[in-house]
């Protein structure tokens, strides 16, 4: 009994300071903007609705990632005076947004990505004033797919080919397999190599198996497009000019001016050949079983 009493007398005590130091985290948060606020009570707003505005404590102020502002306030405001993220140079974007979100975050490839070389910042990709959805980390699109496309124009079509990974259904997005952040893999992917990639949702190619059929175990995009394609199953060619593109000796050779070819015409090469991607049969090593 006597434990249990001290104990709930440490509880409740501990559960003041909690509350005092929460209620001056609260009281304190704001004061450290209040210069700002005055002037730019939309930014405070919008902040406010993002977990950056949210946080206790730790949350970054104004100046974490504006810079010094008292040369700003001194002059009145206006422009020139104070680092715009918007406009300023990447690399200083990069360094305010990487004093908090550091490497062991992930992010420790973004200096070696594609998207840095390019100029890329943070801010190209996550709107911190304007969040359509800040649950997804408020990025500046709601749909990240969507964020993609806003650049990689060229890949809309490939939403909308005969074949292809369901993006449109919301089912996968590009950050399925890339990470915008960068990555050590070639590509920016989200994986060791291409194929570790593909593994990750297509496992049963994996193997290993019996009889590997060597353009396999190499490069799946020796055969298909990731992105999409006019062909079925996201082939890079129709089936039988894809096997043929290297089995140009054979057994069985396909004539051109033949349509009816027995190797060719409506069959294809996978109707004999059905394990194409590599067998466990003892007399699989034709990939027929
Ligand atoms: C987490 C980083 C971050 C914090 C914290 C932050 N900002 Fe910003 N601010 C940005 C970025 C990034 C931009 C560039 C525009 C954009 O991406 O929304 C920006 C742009 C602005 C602009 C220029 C708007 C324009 O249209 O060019 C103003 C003004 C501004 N911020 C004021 C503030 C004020 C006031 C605060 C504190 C209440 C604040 N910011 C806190 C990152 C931040
Ligand atoms: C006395 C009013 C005032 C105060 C205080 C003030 N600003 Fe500004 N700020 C302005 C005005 C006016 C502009 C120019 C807006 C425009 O022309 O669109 C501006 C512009 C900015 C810009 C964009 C600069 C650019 O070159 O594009 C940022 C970022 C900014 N303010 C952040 C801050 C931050 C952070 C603080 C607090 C440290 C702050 N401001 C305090 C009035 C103020
Ligand atoms: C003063 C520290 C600080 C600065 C500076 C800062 N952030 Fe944050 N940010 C945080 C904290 C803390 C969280 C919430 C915890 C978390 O999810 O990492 C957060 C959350 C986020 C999230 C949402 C994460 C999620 O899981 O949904 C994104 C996106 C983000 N910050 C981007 C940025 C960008 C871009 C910049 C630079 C313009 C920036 N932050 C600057 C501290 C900071
Ligand atoms: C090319 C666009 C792009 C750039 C540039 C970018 N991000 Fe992101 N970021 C995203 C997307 C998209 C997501 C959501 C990822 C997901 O849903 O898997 C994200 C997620 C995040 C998150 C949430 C946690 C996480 O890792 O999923 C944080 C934090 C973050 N980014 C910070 C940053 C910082 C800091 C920088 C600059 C060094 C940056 N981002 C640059 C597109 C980008
Ligand atoms: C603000 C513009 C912009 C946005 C937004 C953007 N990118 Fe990029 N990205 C580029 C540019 C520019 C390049 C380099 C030229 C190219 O390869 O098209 C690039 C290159 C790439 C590459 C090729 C990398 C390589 O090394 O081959 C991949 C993959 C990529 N982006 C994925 C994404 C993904 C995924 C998203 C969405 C989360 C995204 N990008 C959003 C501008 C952008
Ligand atoms: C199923 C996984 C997957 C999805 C989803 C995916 N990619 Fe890729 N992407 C890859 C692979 C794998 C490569 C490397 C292709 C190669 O080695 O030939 C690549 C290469 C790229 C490249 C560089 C080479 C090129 O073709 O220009 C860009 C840019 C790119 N992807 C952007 C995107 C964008 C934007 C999206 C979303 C619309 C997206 N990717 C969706 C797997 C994917
Ligand atoms: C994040 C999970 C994921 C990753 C990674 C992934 N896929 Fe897929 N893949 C899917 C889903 C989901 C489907 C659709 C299955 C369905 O519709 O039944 C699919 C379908 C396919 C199809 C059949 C397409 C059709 O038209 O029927 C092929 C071929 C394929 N993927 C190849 C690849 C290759 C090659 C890679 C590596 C570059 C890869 N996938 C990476 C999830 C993934
Ligand atoms: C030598 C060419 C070739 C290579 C390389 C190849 N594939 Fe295929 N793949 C095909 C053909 C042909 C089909 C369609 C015929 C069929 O149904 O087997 C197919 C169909 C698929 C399908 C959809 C049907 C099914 O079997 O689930 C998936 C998923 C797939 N491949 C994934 C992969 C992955 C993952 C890799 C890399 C490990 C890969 N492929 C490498 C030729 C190839
Ligand atoms: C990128 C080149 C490439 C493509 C495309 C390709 N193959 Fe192969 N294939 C090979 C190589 C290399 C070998 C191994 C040859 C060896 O071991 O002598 C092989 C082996 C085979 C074998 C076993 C041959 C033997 O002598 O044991 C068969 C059967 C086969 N492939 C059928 C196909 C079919 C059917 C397709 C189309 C769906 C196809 N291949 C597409 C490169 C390819
Ligand atoms: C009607 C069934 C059938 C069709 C269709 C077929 N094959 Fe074959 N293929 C076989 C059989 C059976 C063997 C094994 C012969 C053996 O074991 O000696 C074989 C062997 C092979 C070999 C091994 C090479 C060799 O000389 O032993 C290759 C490569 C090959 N086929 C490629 C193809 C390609 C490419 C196509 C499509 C143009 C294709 N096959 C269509 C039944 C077929």
């Amino acid at each position: 009994m006597e434990f249990r009493k001290a104990f709930q007398r440490g509880a409740a005590s501990c559960a003041v300071m909690l509350l005092a130091g929460w209620t001056w985290a609260l009281a304190a948060e704001p004061a450290r903007n209040e210069a700002c606020l005055t002037c730019h009570e939309e930014q405070g707003k919008s902040l406010a609705a993002t977990i950056h505005g949210k946080l206790a404590g730790g949350a970054p102020d104004c100046e974490s990632c504006h810079g010094p502002g008292q040369a700003h306030v001194d002059a009145g405001g206006g422009k020139g005076t104070i680092f715009n993220p918007a406009k300023g140079d990447a690399a200083k974007v990069v360094a305010h947004c990487m004093s908090c979100h550091d490497e062991r975050e992930g992010r420790r490839f973004f200096a070696a990505s594609t998207h840095a070389a390019e100029g890329l910042s943070c801010a190209s990709c996550h709107g911190i004033h304007s969040p359509k959805k800040v649950k997804e980390g408020f990025l500046r699109d709601g749909s990240t797919t969507a964020l993609c496309l806003s650049c990689h124009k060229n890949m809309e079509k490939s939403l909308f080919e005969r074949s292809r990974h369901p993006l449109r259904e919301g089912k996968m997005a590009c950050v399925s397999c890339h990470d915008p952040h960068g990555a050590p893999t070639r590509h920016m992917l989200k994986a060791a190599s291409a194929n570790d990639l593909c593994f990750t949702c297509h496992a049963e190619k994996r193997g290993p198996f019996l009889f590997s059929h060597s353009p396999v175990t190499e490069n799946c995009m020796n055969c298909h497009n990731p992105h999409g394609s006019s062909q079925e199953q996201l082939l890079v060619r129709r089936e039988s000019r894809l096997c043929q593109s290297c089995h140009l000796e054979g057994k069985h050779q396909t004539i051109a001016g033949q349509p009816n070819d027995t190797w060719n015409s409506y069959r294809m090469c996978t109707n004999c050949h059905t394990n194409i991607h590599g067998s466990n049969h003892p007399s699989g090593y034709k990939f027929l079983r």
